[in-house]
Order: structure tokens, then sequence, then C-alpha cells
């Protein structure tokens, strides 16, 4: 049986993809000889949008810049946990501008505690928060030496996590938190090196284990609520394990920013407060 589902009010931070292009590669998924449609793109954005905004959440929105085409996938762009904003740095020269724009937000937002990161972290493109842990990927973005820099910033352990596909090339990819107040998740263990796959089972011996189609969809690229989960539509095969597990998935199709290599994940940043989730906006902003 698993525990009680109860969704909680978040604070997540978006930025439209008004300038999103493909014109470089710098993730396996990212062909710049396919066209791309912006419109199309800023419509599957917003309906991604107003879905949070209908299941009451918050939504800020981040004023996007022209040539910036990934600035779409916010959630790169900074990592936010008890209020404490730890920045981005790129590992990338194309996307480098994209983390001073997100710390002049947090600033300009009232956000007490913001750092920027000496070591290259591409937010919560490679973190994840859990009740216990940061779970912190590495291999193809972030440093592991970022991974300390967090530790030593949040005050909360984290588990490097090494990723050994280039498909799979930030842990957003590759895994996904369901249950932050229970260490719920879901990810794909073939993205994962073995060492880091063993070090997963035992922390989490109750995962969701997706199949390879479910992760080839982006189907761990998903935003939950703790009781919702928004996931890319095309990853059909998690919708009854999860809802066997009490959630309620929410397909959603962003099949243009797909295109980037990114999905709903990608284009959402949680803004974590003090204190349990479900107080967003209590102590910050
Ligand atoms: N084109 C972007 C890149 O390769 C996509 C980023 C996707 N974001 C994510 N959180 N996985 O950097």
């Amino acid at each position: 049986m698993h525990p009680p589902r109860r969704a909680t009010p978040r604070r997540y931070l978006m930025c439209p993809p008004t300038h999103f292009e493909v014109t470089y590669t710098i993730n396996p998924w990212m062909n710049p000889a396919k066209p791309v449609d912006v419109p199309l793109a800023v419509a599957q954005w917003e309906d991604l949008r107003d879905r949070y905004r209908s299941l009451g959440h918050t939504v800020d929105e981040l004023e996007p810049r022209p040539g910036l085409p990934d600035m779409v996938f916010a959630a790169n762009g900074a990592t936010v946990v008890d209020g404490r904003v730890l920045g981005a740095r790129f590992a990338h020269r194309e996307r480098a501008p994209e983390a001073p724009a997100h710390l002049e937000w947090f600033r300009a937002h009232g956000f007490p505690r913001v750092q920027e990161p000496v070591h290259v972290n591409e937010g919560e493109g490679d973190f994840a928060v859990t009740a216990s842990y940061l779970l912190a990927g590495r291999g193809f973005r972030a440093s592991p030496l970022s991974h300390a820099e967090a530790q030593e910033f949040f005050g909360r352990p984290v588990i490097g996590l090494d990723l050994v596909d280039p498909r799979y090339y930030h842990l957003d990819t590759a895994l996904a938190v369901l249950d932050d107040r229970t260490d719920e998740i879901m990810y794909y263990p073939p993205a994962f090196s073995p060492g880091s796959r063993e070090a997963l089972r035992r922390l989490f011996p109750d995962a969701l284990i997706a199949t390879a189609e479910d992760a080839a969809a982006f189907g761990l690229n998903a935003v939950s609520d703790g009781l919702h989960v928004l996931l890319p539509q095309a990853a059909t095969g998690l919708l009854e394990p999860l809802r066997e597990r009490g959630f309620e998935p929410v397909p959603i199709d962003l099949s243009e920013l797909l295109k980037g290599g990114g999905s709903v994940k990608c284009c959402t940043q949680e803004l974590r407060s003090q204190g349990p989730p479900g107080v967003a906006g209590l102590t910050v902003g």
C-alpha cells in the first residue's frame, strides 16, 4: 500500500519560449536542421503554465532574452531550497548568459540568500530534492565539485550519481521526485553507472522503474506536487504504474520543446521556501 497522496501548493519559475530555436547542438536531441514552430512551442508552454495555475500553484515568469534560445529551460538557471538560491554556471558558453539573468531575478524578488557558484552546475538539471537528500547528477554537465558546494550551501546531504548515456545528459532526464515528503522517486537505471544504480537501489528500494520507451519519451522529465504528476504525454507506460501508487498523472504535450532536448521538468524551476512543502512564498519573495 502506498501512503496517502496530497498535493501541496508550489511556487514555480518559468520562462516563455518566445526566442526558442535550435541553432546549436549541446545534447543529442538537438538538430539545427529540423525547423522549430515557435507559436506552437509558446502554445504548448502556456498550456503547461496554465495547468500549474489551475492546480493551485503559483507561476512566476522570467523575461525571455533574445539570443538565449534555451532560456525556456528555466530549471537550469538556479536551485532553490529552503529559500536559499544557488545560481547556475553553465557547461556550454551558449547558455552562460542565462545564469546572471536568473541571479538578477532572484535579487530583484527579495530572496535574501543568493549565491553565485564557483563550480559548474546547471541548477535543477542535475540537482533533485527529496525529503532526505539532494540528489546530484554528474558526467555530462555538473562538475563533481559542485556537489560539495551545494552540500555546504544547502546543508543537505548530497548523493552523487554518475550519468553514462548522452541522451540522458541531465539528472532530470533520467530521474524524477514523485513525493518530496516520503523520498519517492522514479528513474531509468540504464542512464546510470553500475555503482550509482546500486546506490539508488539501496536508497530507494521501492522506486518506480521506467522502461526504455518511457525514458526515451522524456517521461522522467516530470514534475510532481505530491499528487499530480505532470509528464510528457508520449510516456504512456508510466500512467498505470503512477495511478497504482495513488498519483494522478497529468499528460502534457510539449513536443516542440523536445527538439531542444527538454520537457516538463526542464521548463519548471521550483522555488522552495523554508519549512515543509506547501508553504511556498511564506518566507521568500
Ligand atoms: N538544450 C538544453 C541543453 O542542452 C536543454 C536543457 C534541458 N533542461 C533540463 N533541465 N534537462 O542544455
